[in-house]
């Protein structure tokens, strides 16, 4: 075994940390309690169709879709792995309407968190990847108790963003605003350890992720890309080749290792696009830049969102830098 492969995600971010002579260790701690959530629903989810975890709880959520049991419990684990910490001020997650506050009982502290507990819900009962995102802001307002103003802070002032995917094996992927790294989790052990240090996304893309099934409700720029990725040329790698998973953690992941293009745009069905600015757009954004690759919404970069609502969506394009400024040009009418 290389030495390589005993980097826990622990020693790592301390070493990160380090480099960061203010750091008081609260934040390394929280990314450590999110690892700790994340060993957790893993855990369960590897015992999916066992137990009684399957299918819909029979409630909607604030975006009006069918509640699945692993979206609850997964939600359920984050927030009491990180209410009593004393680390948050606040959090707020896909599924619940309002922030969620940090109990009366427990101390605040100086960051907030935001999540999409388990993403892919549509294919958990058919045995395919999901996965788990999140984004940490430093708290801006003033006072103990966490706002939702902390919430609603643009992209570029992250301070971290990860995933995690339960997959063919679990694997957590964070930036600390200093590079991409990848740990995988050893179920022997319990422990994460590097995998996939400092992750580069290709410049130019293979491969191109869009639901297909939605093209007579794009416009018409959208309609011409994705005509023009089809369309053979040696020179630029035409065709890309075409992959859809309908878990964004997992089909960015893929990407992210070998070059590709996440597309979600507006739609006539979606007039502001599907994903959610700050529980997927924003910390994938903040990762892919990271990784030298890019984010936008067709018109400006991910990150510069200006958010207002808790819910807010945004269409994305997401991936290899090439990819997603062509995509830009065909969607802004300049080819
Ligand atoms: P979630 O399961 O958290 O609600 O996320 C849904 C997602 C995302 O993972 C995926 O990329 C997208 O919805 C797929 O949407 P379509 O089924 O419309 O293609
Ligand atoms: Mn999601
Ligand atoms: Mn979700």
């Amino acid at each position: 075994m290389s030495l390589k492969r005993l980097m826990t995600i622990e020693r790592h971010i301390i070493e990160q940390q380090k480099e960061f002579p203010a750091a008081t260790g609260e934040f390394s701690a929280l990314l450590y309690d999110i690892a700790f959530a994340a060993k957790v629903i893993s855990r369960d989810v590897r015992k999916a169709g066992l137990v009684d975890i399957l299918g819909y709880t029979g409630s909607e959520n604030v975006q009006g879709e069918q509640v699945r049991k692993l979206d609850e419990f997964a939600d359920e684990v984050i927030f009491k792995a990180m209410d009593h910490t004393g680390r948050l001020c606040c959090m707020a997650c896909e599924e619940r309407e309002e922030i969620i506050p940090i109990p009366e009982d427990f101390k605040c502290g100086h960051y907030v968190l935001l999540y999409d507990p388990l993403d892919g819900s549509s294919n958990i009962d058919a045995n395919v990847s999901i996965g788990t995102i999140f984004s940490i802001h430093r708290k801006i307002s003033p006072g103990e108790r966490g706002t939702k103003a902390d919430c609603l802070q643009p992209g570029n002032k992250q301070v971290a963003a990860g995933y995690v995917i339960y997959g063919s094996s679990t694997l957590l992927v964070y930036t600390a605003g200093r590079g991409v790294h990848g740990f995988t989790l050893d179920p022997t052990v319990g422990e994460f350890l590097l995998s996939h240090e400092n992750i580069q996304i290709p410049p130019r893309a293979t491969i191109y992720s869009v639901n297909e099934g939605n093209t007579n409700n794009w416009e018409e720029g959208m309609q011409r890309y994705i005509e023009y990725i089809k369309t053979p040329d040696k020179a630029t790698g035409r065709p890309y080749s075409s992959r859809y998973i309908g878990s964004l953690v997992a089909d960015f992941h893929r990407n992210l290792l070998y070059g590709g293009v996440f597309l979600y745009p507006a739609d006539k069905k979606s007039p502001q696009g599907k994903l959610r600015v700050l529980y997927e757009a924003n910390p994938l954004a903040f990762l892919v830049e990271q990784a030298g690759g890019l984010a936008s919404d067709g018109r400006q970069r991910i990150l510069d969102i200006q958010p207002v609502d808790l819910h807010q969506r945004t269409p994305l394009l997401i991936g290899s830098r090439e990819a997603v400024k062509e995509a830009e040009e065909f969607l802004q009418g300049k080819r």
